[in-house]
């Protein structure tokens, strides 16, 4: 059977209209699970060790409560910026995520294609089955590039030239892997990732989800990246404030507080808690982002509150990919972004400059629980 066919089958022509009825975020994940074949969801869901990275990332946000400022005549919230010099309309950006058309036909191309209708960026995974070339060739699009560093320069330099020359405006070094972390969910489900699925920037990596490989980069690689990457460098995975201290005498462009949604490593501290002590060492001086655990506006706008000029989402989008395509995304960021309206001027902030921490209340332990998920 070939690939095409076995991801048809599981999903739903994606005929506009029948996402509307999904109205959060978490909405997607129950429905993605009874369509995705076991071991494709595993992988997506899953994580390291107990899995309570995972836990933690959603709760940590549950901890933190809103104290709201009144009388503060809220018009229309702005939720724009400019955000590594070019305008962002929203603060939200698609995390890169490998294998995609694992999870819906039309891949990485629906991801972008959702992306295009709230013009954020989409970050392309190194592990993509769709190359940046057909990426950013979908008209609207931007896209900022997910790299793995191996040891060869000359691979990682040829890779570069190759994503800047296709209109990428970012690239994204991820620095939480010099292993990949065990996954037992995956494991156990046998994922694989089939022979026919193609990797048009890691077809020589085709043992990438190998836990045994290692990456041996380090401080001095940066240097020699910032050095080859002309467009804006970030570096994804910081979680201690003496990195991103070192991320900026390096002289990237920004940093994605990230703990890869709990994929790596287990009981690894939270990206919302790690952010407050990098936005105070960061001063301002780069952009901030965060993913890992942001499944409402309202976890959004704790987000922007502790520092970040955006966040990114994961797990959600490629949900939303697995149940409607690109429509599915695009409802998902519709949901994300209204809820933070909602929420920003519930909490009488009409645009991004007007967030300030006296607004959040930390409960000393997790206060209330979320809904029970449930197909609408
Ligand atoms: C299925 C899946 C694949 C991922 N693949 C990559 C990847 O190729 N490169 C990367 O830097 N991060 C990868 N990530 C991590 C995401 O970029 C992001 O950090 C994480 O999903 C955010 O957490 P969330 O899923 O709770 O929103 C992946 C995450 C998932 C769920």
């Amino acid at each position: 059977m070939s690939l095409d066919q076995r991801v048809d089958e599981s999903i739903l022509p994606a005929g506009s209209g029948h996402v509307e009825r999904f109205l959060a975020l978490h909405e997607f994940e129950p429905e993605a699970r009874q369509r995705l074949p076991r071991a494709v969801y595993e992988y997506v869901a899953g994580g390291a060790g107990e899995e309570y990275s995972i836990r933690a990332n959603e709760e940590s946000y549950q901890r933190i409560l809103l104290r709201p400022r009144v009388l503060r005549s809220v018009g229309p919230v702005d939720l724009s910026q400019e955000l590594l010099g070019r305008p962002l309309p929203v603060p939200v950006v698609l995390a890169p995520a490998a294998y995609q058309r694992l999870m819906h036909l039309e891949g990485e191309l629906g991801s972008v294609r959702g992306a295009i209708s709230h013009a954020v960026p989409f970050v392309l995974s190194s592990n993509a089955t769709v190359s940046i070339e057909e990426t950013t060739a979908v008209p609207g699009s931007r896209c900022w590039f997910q790299l793995y560093v191996q040891g060869d320069r000359g691979f990682t330099r040829d890779s570069i030239a190759r994503v800047e020359a296709a209109g990428c405006e970012a690239v994204c070094v991820t620095v939480d892997t010099p292993v990949l972390g065990l996954r037992p969910r995956q494991l156990r489900a046998g994922f694989k990732i089939p022979a026919e699925v193609p990797l048009p920037h890691a077809a020589h990596l085709r043992a990438a989800s190998d836990p045994g490989r290692h990456s041996a980069l380090t401080w001095c690689d940066v240097d020699w990246l910032r050095s080859v990457v002309k467009s804006k460098l970030l570096l994804k995975g910081i979680l201690h404030p003496a990195d991103a201290e070192l991320a900026i005498q390096a002289g990237v462009d920004g940093i994605v507080v990230s703990n890869h949604g709990g994929r790596n490593l287990d009981t690894v501290i939270p990206p919302i808690e790690a952010l407050p002590d990098i936005t105070q060492q960061v001063a301002g001086r780069v952009p901030l982002l965060v993913d890992g655990g942001i499944r409402r506006g309202t976890d959004a706008l704790k987000a922007l509150i502790r520092g970040a000029n955006a966040v990114l989402i994961g797990r959600p989008y490629l949900y939303a990919l697995a149940v409607g395509g690109s429509d599915g995304v695009a409802r998902c960021l519709s949901l994300l972004v209204e809820e933070l309206r909602l929420a920003m001027a519930l909490v009488g902030a009409a645009s991004l400059q007007n967030l300030s921490r006296d607004i959040e209340w930390v409960a000393p332990a997790a206060f209330g629980s979320r809904a029970s998920p449930g197909t609408p």
